[in-house]
């Protein structure tokens, strides 16, 4: 029978199968297509269990089955996207819709929208958060694209998304690459906590010395109530993984050199375009970098010397510190994220609305956590936020903390650890806090070397001095 199915999905890896079979359990059928038979065949033997998927690796069959106007959605590697979109919009009509699913530059997004606009073709990019189980049981989904195009698939998403409360954590996001843009900055955010993360286990090994199972029992114990989330939640379940080859602890047995796809990069170039401060965000992507240096760190660290680490003080009372310290800089970080979606709304005119990515957020995502319901609240009460830490329940949660965050700060400075995100976090607040800050001396010497003039605070206008002559 022709037309038959509800959505197409190219790319039958695991993502892509796992998305795939995620819709056929609400009910809809959906068929895949994928070059690698092997990947065909694997989906072609669950047909039995699951009789609303149909696999194939032939385009034509593909694109006939399909019910009009088609809808069909790419979870395809970064590198094929272009030559995939090329070979799919050739066998679509004007009125289809093609989603790319995967991490795909917004840049990139504007102009492939752009060009299959010309085809009459929408185009769609959607960040896709929860990796491979949150394709296969419910991920945090962020469309956006031409708000018309979106109903075609608004019940399907709405279906296959994580529910909070038995809400969808799926919203339409804006025009054009308002989705990529958001997931790029929710990829952002989750560099800034993994780090915050890898610096409070930096401190518990290297100054106080816990075991990997003392470091669950921290992790398990903050993993709490309004501390809660899935970071937290996999990094308590990691310190208890056994090595398959010597059943020591696998954490011990990893490479400490931290790879990334781009994501936190790209967001880092905008946030830089933009003018919006992400110092956390930026700390996070710079240690991965110098993570890589792994060579010249080992040769470094026979030359260059540091304090000794002789921690004196209680260990619980500073454990209780490094959590509460933990979770103001997470505020901090989330602040960031959201200031930059914030002025990107404004720039690329998203037209965004930070409760409803608050909201999406909460599950189904890397970011989840319990703080979302917070920050949701904190955008649902004051639409023009701008910026997080003016909330009035976030600010004083912060407030509270910042003296931990010092403490933590303070202790890393005084044994030599390197506490990047935490460093900048805090400096955010600080500097966030200040009406005052030192740029008059930056004016002053930028002025004075290439006479790039000055404002003054009691004139209007911009102003020249012959610095030398004095
Ligand atoms: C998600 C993740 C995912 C990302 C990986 C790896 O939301 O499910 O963000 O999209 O690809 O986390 O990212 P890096 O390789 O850049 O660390």
């Amino acid at each position: 029978m022709n037309n038959e199915y509800e959505i197409g999905i190219v790319g039958l890896g695991t993502m892509g199968s796992n998305f795939l079979l995620n819709i056929s359990d609400h009910g809809y059928r959906v068929i895949g297509l994928d070059k690698d038979q092997l990947k065909v065949e694997a989906l072609q033997k669950l047909i039995p269990e699951n009789p609303n998927i149909k696999a194939t690796s032939n385009l034509e069959e593909f694109v006939r089955n399909l019910r009009q106007p088609r809808a069909i959605l790419l979870l395809v590697p970064s590198p094929v996207v272009d030559a995939v979109i090329i070979e799919m919009s050739s066998v679509m009509s004007p009125g289809d819709l093609l989603i790319d699913a995967g991490n795909s530059h917004f840049k990139k997004t504007n102009q492939r929208e752009k060009s299959l606009k010309e085809k009459g073709i929408h185009f769609f990019g959607m960040g896709v958060s929860g990796g491979e189980e949150g394709a296969r049981n419910g991920p945090s989904i962020m469309p956006g694209g031409d708000p018309k195009a979106y109903e075609r698939i608004r019940p399907i998403l709405e279906a296959i998304s994580a529910k909070v409360n038995g809400e969808e954590c799926v919203s339409y996001l804006g025009p054009g690459s308002a989705g990529h843009y958001v997931k790029m900055v929710h990829n952002g955010i989750e560099y800034g906590i993994m780090q915050l993360i890898a610096e409070t286990y930096h401190l518990m090994k290297n100054v106080l010395k816990l075991s990997n199972d003392e470091c669950h029992e921290v992790y398990k114990n903050w993993n709490k109530g309004e501390f809660n989330s899935y970071l937290l939640e996999i990094t308590e379940k990691i310190f208890l993984v056994k090595d398959d080859k010597t059943n020591n602890r696998l954490i011990d047995f990893i490479l400490d050199v931290a790879k990334q796809k781009g994501t936190g990069m790209w967001v880092c170039q905008d946030a830089m375009e933009l003018q919006v401060p992400i110092p956390t965000i930026d700390a996070a992507v710079s240690m991965r970098d110098l993570s890589h240096y792994k060579e010249e760190r080992k040769m470094a660290g026979l030359y260059l010397n540091g304090p000794v680490v002789n921690f004196k003080g209680d260990r619980k009372v500073f454990l209780q510190q490094l959590g509460n310290a933990y979770y103001a800089s997470t505020i901090i970080t989330f602040a960031q994220g959201m200031a930059l979606l914030s002025k990107a709304s404004f720039v690329y005119d998203y037209d965004l609305k930070l409760k409803d990515i608050a909201r999406i957020w909460r599950g189904g995502c890397i970011i989840r956590a319990a703080l979302l319901e917070s920050i949701m609240s904190a955008f649902q009460h004051t639409t023009q936020l701008t910026n997080l830490l003016l909330d009035s329940y976030l600010h004083l949660e912060v407030t509270n903390k910042q003296t931990d965050i010092r403490v933590v700060v303070e202790a890393a400075c005084k044994f030599g650890i390197p506490l990047p995100a935490f460093m900048a976090s805090l400096s955010y607040y600080d500097g966030y806090r200040s009406e005052w800050l030192p740029a008059n001396l930056i004016e002053a010497q930028r002025d004075y070397f290439g006479a790039h003039t000055f404002e003054r605070i009691d004139k209007a206008g911009v102003f020249h001095k012959n610095w030398s002559q004095e």
